[in-house]
């Protein structure tokens, strides 16, 4: 958005739940916001234009929303009566998966629009002043990147120097358990071209770092300049190679698209960092069946083994689901022997949560709430701990940080190693931008203490 330029400028909030791909579309509606003659708003009060991106794969997502949507209502209302009229906006994956619905349970939502839409947000809102509650759930056929502003320089800027690109949305994977593949839809490359022009953009706005992100961001196939097919590799060798970026990363993968392509890019291109999250759900074959992952434990257990071979020093992270339908104690254990075995540096473990609509949740053998929350904080417990022995590990060592903002402290730098560990140390803010070797001197509980030793470019 841009910065506020009077005070009776309209403002618009927007409150961004769940992934990574909701930040990413979060800042782009406020891209589309801020073209609309919005300013940024500090918080919901003094908003009038509220938008929630809203998350749908756990929990009570949508209970939470309305509650939110409530609380909202009567704010909405009071403005109201100041004379100052509330735009409220439901967007993201809630909105897809109950569209109308929303505007029947909270009447006071103007809009309700899906994530393959919001690039449609400056319309919806002429046509919501006329006609409130719009409803905007299409997967249309217009490609909804093409129709983005490329973004203002300012609001790149506030991004920092690490960024996400958008390259692919969507899955067609269907585990069992999942709601991406309903809310989300197929999955979709994007053109490399407009990729790498807006990591261009984004270099010469100061960004060094960008995550490439998708919700099976390996099942990349995109096509170049030149009409010619493109796949995540190299998608990864080009940004690599684009003047200002130091560093690329790219999430979420699948086990089944990590090609022998993908696994060689580790190898052959030193500025993909050396970290891979990549989701194995569960330990068990058993379970992962069930899930429709569509490989066996030790397919993974084999491409961990490959993955490592071509980058000894990378670090993996993982997704876990405990109390799937049907998981035993003996199923259960076999996901802490894969932990263990793994060597995780960092991992995300959750209780199942059956998605009304997938598979999963009319299955039989629904697990007890009670198991599933003693079964993660077992795994929890696990995770924590060998992600702080990994962390002790490199104790000694010296790292290439990238820094990225001042610290807590007066003289202190943030900033993230290659394997994605948060690392503070002592250095001038010119060095925010620049990757530096830093020494490692403790492993506190949440990141890493060092001392500069040089800056390495
Ligand atoms: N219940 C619990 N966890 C889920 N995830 C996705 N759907 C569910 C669900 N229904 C988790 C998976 C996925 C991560 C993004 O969220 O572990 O990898
Ligand atoms: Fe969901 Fe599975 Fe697709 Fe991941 S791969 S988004 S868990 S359906």
């Amino acid at each position: 958005m841009a910065s506020p330029t009077r005070d009776t400028d309209p403002r618009a909030f927007i409150k961004s739940f769940g992934c990574q791909m909701n930040v990413y579309d979060s800042e782009r509606m406020g891209d589309l916001a801020g073209q609309a003659g919005y300013a940024e708003a500090a918080g919901v009060e003094d908003a009038d234009l509220i938008i929630l991106n809203t998350c749908h794969i756990r929990e009570r997502a949508s209970e939470k929303i309305f509650s939110e949507l409530g609380k909202l209502r009567e704010l909405k209302e009071q403005r109201g009566q100041m004379g100052r009229p509330t735009m409220l906006v439901v967007a993201g994956c809630v909105a897809q998966a109950e569209g109308a619905e929303i505007l029947r349970r909270q009447p006071a939502v103007d809009i309700v629009v899906g994530p393959q839409s919001y690039h449609r947000l400056p319309q919806l809102l002429r046509e919501a002043r006329i006609r409130p509650g719009v409803v905007d759930t299409d997967f249309p056929a217009e490609d909804k990147f093409s129709q983005l502003p490329a973004s203002r320089l300012d609001a790149i800027r506030r991004r920092g120097v690490s960024s996400f690109v958008t390259v692919q949305e969507g899955c067609d994977k269907f585990c069992s358990f999942c709601v991406v593949p309903y809310t989300r839809g197929a999955e979709a490359s994007r053109p490399a071209g407009a990729i790498l022009d807006e990591i261009a953009r984004l270099a010469g706005a100061g960004v060094r770092e960008v995550t490439l992100l998708g919700q099976n961001v390996n099942a990349y196939h995109g096509v170049d300049r030149h009409g010619q097919a493109i796949g995540l590799a190299g998608l990864i060798r080009a940004a690599a190679l684009m003047p200002g970026i130091r560093r690329v990363r790219y999430t979420t993968s699948h086990p089944n698209d990590m090609s022998e392509d993908l696994i060689d890019a580790h190898r052959d291109v030193p500025a993909l960092a050396p970290y891979l999250h990549l989701p194995v759900q569960s330990g068990s074959d058993t379970m992962v069946k069930s899930m429709n992952r569509r490989h066996r434990v030790a397919d993974y257990l084999d491409i961990v083994a490959r993955v490592r071979a071509a980058r000894p020093d990378i670090a993996f992270s993982s997704d876990f689901i405990v109390g799937y339908p049907g998981e035993t104690d003996a199923d259960f254990d076999q996901t802490l022997a894969l932990v263990s075995a793994v060597g995780f540096a960092s991992s995300y473990a959750f209780k199942y949560s059956p998605r009304p609509g997938t598979p999963a949740a009319e299955m039989s053998g629904q697990i007890d709430e009670a198991i599933k929350a003693r079964r993660l904080a077992v795994l929890q417990e696990l995770i924590e701990d060998r992600r702080q022995a990994f962390n002790r590990a490199t104790v000694g060592r010296r790292l290439e940080v990238l820094f990225e903002k001042p610290g807590r402290r007066e003289g202190q730098l943030i900033g993230r190693s290659p394997q994605m560990q948060s690392v503070f140390a002592e250095g001038p803010r010119s060095l925010i931008g620049a990757l530096t070797v830093v020494e490692i001197l403790a492993a506190e509980p949440h990141s890493l203490r060092g001392r500069i030793v040089s800056p390495a470019s």
